[in-house]
Formats: C-alpha cells, structure tokens, sequence
C-alpha cells in the first residue's frame, strides 16, 4: 500500500529544482518505497518563480510566504533549499508546525543555528535529513566500508580536497553568498561543510584542528536583479567580499589518524576538484567526484610498489543497483539527490532516519566554527565533542 506524502519546497533556486527533480524521480528508481510524494506548494520569494515551478513540474500551488507552507494541512515534508541565513529560522517552524524536513547544508550560519534545527526536530519528532549528498555516493559507501573493515590496515592519514572555479570569475555577482549576514561563511559554509561531513563519515569524528583562511577576491558587483546559482554582473557598485575564498585546516581524528582539508571556490582550472585520499598501513583508497563512480584501492601487503587499481562500483555497492543494472554504467550528480529524497522519504515512512541527518549537520557545523576560531586566533582549537 502506497501513501501519499504532501511535500514543499521552499526556495527555488538551484537546490530548489534539484530536490524538485529528486522527488519526481524517485518512484522510478525505488518502487518499493511505500510513500509517494505529491508536490503540494513551493515558496519562493522572486515574482514569477514559484509559479514557473509549478507549471514546470507541477505544484498544486505557489505562495511568496514560507510562513504559509507551515500553516498548510497538506503539507507533511518540506524541503529548505532557501539561503542559509533562512534555514534556522525556516527549518525551526516547519519542524515545530510537525514537518518533516528535508534541508541543505550547511543549516544556518553557525553551529549553534544547527543545533537550534536539531533540538526542534527531535522535540517535534519529524524527521530531519540534511543534502550531505556526497555521501551518498555508491564509490563513497564502498570506501567508508572498506576503511571501516580494515581492508587499508590502521588508517594513517587523509586528504580531503574541495576545489571549484564558481566564484573565480571577477564579474561573479556579490549574492548572498558573499555576505556574512546572509551566507555566514564562505567556502567554509559552502564546499567544506561538505568536507568536514566526508571526513566523518569516512574516518569518525575529529578532535582538534588548526585552519587557515583567506579572501582572493575581495570586491564583487552588486547584481541588478534576482539570481540563482552562481549569476554573473558587470559595471555594478562594487561591494565587499565579507566571506573566506579559501580555506586550509590540518586534522586530527580521535581515532589518531592525521588529516588536511582544502577548500577553494575561486580556483581557476578547476571545476569540482572534489575527492579524498585516505591512507592505511596496508592500503589506500582514492576518490574523484569528478569521476564519481570509481574507486582507486591499492591493498596487500606489498607495502612498496603495491598496485594501485581502479575499481569501478556496481549493483552491489551502496544504491547504485536502482540506477544502473552493471558497473561503469554512469550515474550523475542529480542521483545521489534521488538517493538523498529516497532515504528522507524512508526515515518518514519507518519513523527512522535514514542517510545524513541534522546531528550531522551539527557535527559538521561544530568543526567549522572551529576552523573559524583557529583561523582567528592562529591556534590549534579543540572541537566540542558534546556537539
Ligand atoms: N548539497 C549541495 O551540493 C548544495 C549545492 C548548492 C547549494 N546548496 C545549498 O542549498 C541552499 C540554496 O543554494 P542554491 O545554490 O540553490 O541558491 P540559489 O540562490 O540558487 O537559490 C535560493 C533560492 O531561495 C530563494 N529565496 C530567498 N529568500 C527566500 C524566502 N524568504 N522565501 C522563499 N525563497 C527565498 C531565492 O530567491 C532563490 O531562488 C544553500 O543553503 C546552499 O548552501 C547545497
């Protein structure tokens, strides 16, 4: 027996659509999943976007007020894929008007705006999915896997690297993103939210750090108009870069383990340069977003010269088999977001989460304003453990 699930989106800029996509999809890819979501209503601040959306993939109704989504009885889950200096303010009411939520990272500005996100969402007893997409990855699964089952030995050290082009180009708008009001940090927020939840997922929780930051690009042109994404403008009133371009942290895990994180969004020649090496005393495992469904494994006892492989992931790996019936068949970007809506959807059905939740988030946020502090201070900083 199929239900149905009333679901919002609220923002619809570039998330918006991907979550949109992500819920039309996502009976195709998992048949057995007992809820059907129905896309009720989408919020959306610019004139004209919402109703866009809506005759695009068909939203039953349009509103310019999220305050109106928490008020709709015909809501039950709601993504939150507006600005970040929205997503406490947002995620607290759906959460407190019982919706589940489905919201992107980084949640907030800081750590403390994730957790007032997580403490609603378990006082309400919704479920609370994050878009720590990466993750999702049936090439990430399979190395977490291997790492965990000592198939690299005693783990060593990792590198986690985040590196795109996005904000390179000197006519890119000053957008929200720029802006400590809005957007709270930058490629912190931004690129290594997702680093630091990698990290995680893949090696456990990080005891200390020390970080350093800087802004490359200090003045950006205000835009004319709306934007979406990561919109262009030119001969506009120049403004402040009020957030880091760049960012780069040494690690130390609990488990002892050593690693460096890197993170830039001004990095002319790279275009989601995103990937991980992780290093055991026997092996290592090596991953590209870029190439998103290979592995490179080097394993043995070779210790010297020991092959490294490439391994391409299949039906057995993670949810790739709902896409793709035999490894080095493709799947993109926009699927591990189907993966991501499946899971939410699953946590809603089972009343158990499922996937990346906003303890994650809270963990993840907690190591960015570490890395603020040490970047600050100049200092190795511990991080809050109670997170
Ligand atoms: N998981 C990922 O890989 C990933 C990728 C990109 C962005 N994100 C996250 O998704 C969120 C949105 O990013 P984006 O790239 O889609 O930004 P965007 O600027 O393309 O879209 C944001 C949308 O929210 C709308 N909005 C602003 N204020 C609003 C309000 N009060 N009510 C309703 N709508 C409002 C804007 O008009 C815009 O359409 C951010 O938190 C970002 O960190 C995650």
């Amino acid at each position: 027996m199929v239900d149905a699930l009333g679901v919002a989106v609220v923002g619809f800029g570039w998330m918006g659509r991907v979550h949109t996509q992500a819920y039309a999809r996502v009976a195709h890819h998992f048949p057995g999943l007992p809820l059907r979501p129905e896309l009720v209503t989408v919020a959306e601040e610019v004139p004209g976007r919402a109703e866009e959306a809506a005759a695009q993939f068909g939203f039953a109704s349009t509103t310019r007020d999220w305050r109106d989504v928490a008020a709709d009885p015909r809501v039950g889950a709601v993504s939150i894929t507006a600005p970040n200096f929205l997503h406490r303010e947002i995620g607290v009411a759906m959460a407190e008007a019982g919706k589940h939520i489905w919201i992107e990272k980084p949640v907030g500005l800081t750590a403390q705006d994730a957790r007032a996100v997580a403490d609603a969402v378990t006082q309400a007893g919704v479920q609370g999915a994050v878009g720590f997409n990466y993750r999702n990855a049936p090439a990430v699964e399979a190395a977490r896997e291997l790492i965990a089952s000592g198939g690299i030995g005693k783990v060593t050290h990792a590198r986690v690297r985040l590196f795109s082009d996005y904000a390179a180009h000197p006519e890119g708008a000053l957008t929200w993103r720029y802006e400590r009001e809005r957007g709270g940090s930058g490629v912190l927020g931004d690129l290594a939210s997702h680093g630091a939840d990698l990290a995680r997922f893949l090696l456990g929780d990080i005891a200390s750090l020390t970080a350093d930051t800087a802004v490359f690009l200090p003045e950006r042109a205000r835009p004319a108009g709306a934007t979406a994404g990561h919109s262009r403008a030119s001969g506009g009133e120049l403004g402040a870069v009020e957030n880091e371009d760049y960012v780069s942290c040494l690690l130390r895990f609990t488990s002892g383990a050593r690693g460096v994180l890197e993170a830039c969004r001004v990095s002319v020649g790279e275009q989601n340069n995103y990937g991980f090496e992780v290093h055991g005393t026997e092996g290592a495992v090596f991953w590209d977003f870029r190439r998103m469904n290979e592995l490179g494994v080097s394993r043995g006892t070779g210790y010297q010269d020991q092959p490294v492989s490439t391994v391409y992931v299949g039906p057995g790996d993670g949810e790739f088999g709902a896409f793709q019936p035999g490894a080095a068949n493709a799947m993109g970007y926009d699927d591990l977001k189907v993966i991501e809506a499946y899971r939410f959807l699953r946590s809603v059905a089972e009343g158990v989460p499922y996937g990346a939740t906003v303890a994650d988030a809270v963990r993840s946020a907690t190591v960015l304003d570490a890395m603020v502090r040490s970047a600050e201070d100049r200092t190795w900083v511990t991080v809050d453990a109670s997170a």
